[in-house]
């Protein structure tokens, strides 16, 4: 039998052996686990997700991949005719899968099929009773406390409550004055209020066109809650604002850097909002599909230290030509000349980009961390 299979594995080529067998096991439709955010029709994300488990006929999960194709899922809309919504298997190679979906449209009701060969998998079908509401919809749950509690958002965030704590009160019409006074002219900030669930902005600045990013996970939150009256200041830049040593008169900045010395308010930074925001749309490269594109096993992956870059500081100019003398240890080349004269005898030709998931097929990257 195990004979059959590995030749009927190597007839179609496309199909390791490891993916039949899952490493000598059996898939399980019954026993397999379905879990997650993307079952309940109140979660509103911009793209929904949930996991699958694969566990086999006895009972044991699996921890490497039973094949790409093992779960089928489909997504439909039972009272409609048409469902406009893509829907996307991650296989994270280690027995579990991320599905994810993003809906173009708001529901009655969803019915979400996971199946394996023919069989249902798990408790599927899942029905999720709506309305089920799509990332643009304008729908907010007006008590902001239910949907903190349906969203099953953590109850505090170490991080947040330590940067918050050097502000136990503020006082908006004094810092509307004064952050401004001082930093309006030479950064780039914005003063958001929220009131009404509407979201105002005043821009201080010549450059504040990275606003968008901040402009659009206000807009995703009052979609869908409606939100207190708040006032706050957004610092553009890439370096913190607040660096006063002492605690006394600190302004709070929201920021997306910080550092030790400095006492902004640090959250996640534009490029991670805006692709959760953007998954499966304008995006590519997001938290999920990282999780699916890790490369080959440890063992396999490339261990010469790895870089690609540009010019912009002395530093990586001279690890390329570390590179060169030591090509067996270090990959690094320059992928773009901007700031320095391109000598092409000392620092080699300028190279292609690589795709970022290209990244993961070495164990070691170089990494610049300078200021
Ligand atoms: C590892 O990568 C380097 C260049 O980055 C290459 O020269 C070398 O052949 C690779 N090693 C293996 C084992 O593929």
């Amino acid at each position: 039998m195990f004979s059959i299979w590995l030749l009927r594995g190597l007839l179609l080529g496309a199909i390791p052996v490891r993916s039949v067998w899952g490493g000598g096991s059996q898939l399980s439709p019954e026993s397999s686990l379905i879990w997650g955010p993307g079952l309940r029709a109140d979660v509103v994300l911009p793209a929904r997700y949930f996991y699958i488990q694969a566990v086999d006929t006895a009972g044991r999960r699996f921890t490497s991949s039973p094949g790409e194709n093992a779960f089928q899922v489909k997504i439909t809309a039972p009272d409609e005719q048409f469902t406009r919504v893509g829907v996307q298997v991650l296989d994270r190679k280690d027995g579990s899968f991320v599905v994810r979906y993003r809906m173009y449209a708001s529901y009655k009701n969803i019915r979400i099929e996971v199946k394996t060969k023919d069989n249902h998998v798990a408790k599927s079908p899942y029905i999720l009773k709506g309305p089920v509401y799509h990332e643009n919809c304008d729908c907010p749950q007006e008590d902001s406390k239910v949907w903190v509690e349906e969203m099953s958002c953590s109850h505090t965030i170490p991080q947040i409550q330590k940067d918050l704590a050097n502000f136990p009160t503020v006082d908006p019409d004094k810092i509307a004055k004064e952050i401004p006074e001082r930093f309006g002219q030479r950064q780039s900030l914005c003063h958001y209020t929220i009131k009404d669930n509407k979201v105002y902005i005043k821009t201080y600045g010549e450059h504040v066109g990275f606003r968008i990013f901040m402009d659009a996970i206000l807009l995703s939150l009052t979609r869908k809650v409606t939100m207190p009256d708040v006032e706050f200041f957004v610092n553009l830049g890439d370096w913190p604002l607040e660096k006063k040593k002492t605690t006394q008169n600190l302004h709070p900045i929201f920021s997306w850097c910080g550092s030790t010395e400095s006492k902004d308010i640090v959250m996640p930074t534009y490029d991670l909002t805006d692709s959760v925001l953007e998954t499966m749309g304008r995006v590519s490269l997001d938290m999920m599909s990282v999780q699916a594109n890790t490369g080959p096993p440890w063992e396999e992956k490339n261990s010469t230290a790895f870089w690609r870059g540009r010019d912009s500081r002395k530093e990586r100019l001279e690890l390329v030509k570390l590179s060169r003398r030591y090509p067996d240890i270090i990959d690094a080349a320059l992928t773009n000349f901007f700031f320095f004269k391109h000598d092409e005898s000392l620092y080699g030709p300028i190279v292609k980009h690589i795709s970022f998931f290209d990244f993961f097929k070495v164990r070691h990257q170089l990494l610049f961390i300078l200021f």
